[in-house]
């Protein structure tokens, strides 16, 4: 038993190892330039929307993301913006007791198909009163500026053409004394890992419609959000990440 428990940790550190090599010796990308077209990602999304779930369930599950989503939103309060909503994940994570509305949003009309079948399910739904529309998160002329307590994004800025300007948007719409709650995926400060990200950066925007190597704390930071609360996870590819627009700090 010794043996084998011994063999299985060897190969397992043997694999670890060749994918760490893997990762130091592919050659680093010269740009990071982006060259899956806006549409064609569109499409990705709208392709997946009805597979959506049932392709993430187990792995949000398994690897804490499913948690780490129920916690961020747990903090939602008040008037609450989730933009790029995909198929309403969030939905069951809102607290009745501290959320006065959800107005949800995506750019893909397929997923908010899914959302709002979603909230009329007891399992995927919520008490809160939501409502679920088509919109672009980098331009949200229907919200008026400082009025929203709480906006939500899971995931998105992987997923927008300008990260910054949705960025911008969601601070726009933010009161002063709001925040913006973010759980994202984007590069890893490990110089192997982000490697091989870049080298396949483009494959996996063109089948899943997101780009999974963007910096996210500088696109946060660019934009002019203030970080209040931030911790990273999977080897520094996950980040979970409270803001506030800056103009609230004084
Ligand atoms: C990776 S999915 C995340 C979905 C959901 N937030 C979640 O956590 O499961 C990215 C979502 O961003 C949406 N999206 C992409 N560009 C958008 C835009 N400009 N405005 C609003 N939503 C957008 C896509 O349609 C897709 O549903």
């Amino acid at each position: 038993m010794l043996r084998v428990v011994a063999s299985a940790s060897a190969a397992a550190v043997a694999s670890a190892g060749a994918v760490v090599g893997y990762g130091y010796a592919l050659p680093p990308r010269s740009c990071a330039c982006e060259t899956v077209r806006a549409g064609e990602r569109e499409r990705a999304y709208e392709r997946q929307a009805a597979s959506f779930d049932d392709a993430v369930a187990s792995s949000e599950y398994w690897s804490g993301i499913e948690r780490m989503r129920a916690r961020l939103v747990y903090d939602a309060r008040g008037e609450v913006l989730e933009v790029a909503c995909g198929t309403g994940r969030n939905f069951p994570y809102y607290d009745p007791m501290k959320v006065e509305r959800v107005r949800a949003m995506d750019a893909s009309g397929n997923m908010v198909e899914e959302a709002r079948r979603k909230l009329s399910t007891r399992a995927g739904g919520t008490t809160v009163k939501t409502t679920v529309t088509r919109g672009d998160a980098q331009r949200m002329r229907e919200v008026k500026s400082g009025t929203v307590d709480t906006v939500v994004d899971a995931f998105g800025l992987c997923s927008y053409d300008d990260p910054v300007g949705a960025l911008r948007e969601m601070a726009r719409v933010t009161k002063r004394d709001g925040r913006v709650l973010l759980i994202e995926h984007g590069r890893s400060e490990y110089r192997w890992l982000s490697n091989i990200l870049d080298h396949f950066a483009d494959a996996h925007a063109k089948r899943w419609g997101c780009y999974w190597n963007r910096d996210i704390l500088a696109l946060v930071r660019e934009a002019g959000l203030e970080v209040t609360k931030k911790s990273s996870h999977h080897l520094g590819t996950t980040f979970v990440i409270e803001a506030k627009p800056r103009a609230a700090s004084t």
